[in-house]
């Protein structure tokens, strides 16, 4: 069961860096627009991190953090409502405002950073 859950924590990374990634990639050198691949990375962390808050195929001892995932959990709902309000402003007027488009990072990088140092 230990095997699985880390196999989880993998996929949850991979949705972790595919959100995290395809928004570099539009921060740095793109048009800073969302893109479906952000969504994609979202839903993936999402699904690996709701099975990862229940307590199974966890090693002797360790204990839960219901804080701290309910938390990631907020951040989590709101960095998809800032997705899905920013398409819908894109597809209407052509871009996301500027706000939106950098705390959808910040908010991603900000739950890396909860889940490593909380
Ligand atoms: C954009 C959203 C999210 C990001 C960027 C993110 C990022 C991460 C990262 C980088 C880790 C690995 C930390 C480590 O191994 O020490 C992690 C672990 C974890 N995440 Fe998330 N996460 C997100 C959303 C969520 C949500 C919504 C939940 C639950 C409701 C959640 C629950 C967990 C749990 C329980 C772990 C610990 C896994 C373990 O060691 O057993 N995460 N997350």
């Amino acid at each position: 069961m230990e095997t699985l859950r880390h196999l989880v924590v993998l996929v949850h990374l991979i949705g972790f860096a595919t959100l995290f990634g395809a928004w570099v990639v539009q921060a740095f050198g793109g048009k800073r627009e969302f893109t479906r691949l952000m969504n994609i990375g979202l839903a993936i962390a999402a699904v690996a991190g709701l099975a990862l808050a229940a307590p199974w195929g966890l090693a002797e001892g360790v204990e839960m953090n219901y804080a701290k995932i309910g938390t990631k959990l907020v951040i989590l709902l709101i960095i998809g409502a800032l997705l899905g309000i920013g398409t819908g402003r894109q597809r209407k007027s052509g871009s996301v405002p500027a706000a939106m488009f950098w705390l959808v990072g910040i908010l991603t990088l900000a739950n890396a950073g909860i889940a490593v140092l909380w």
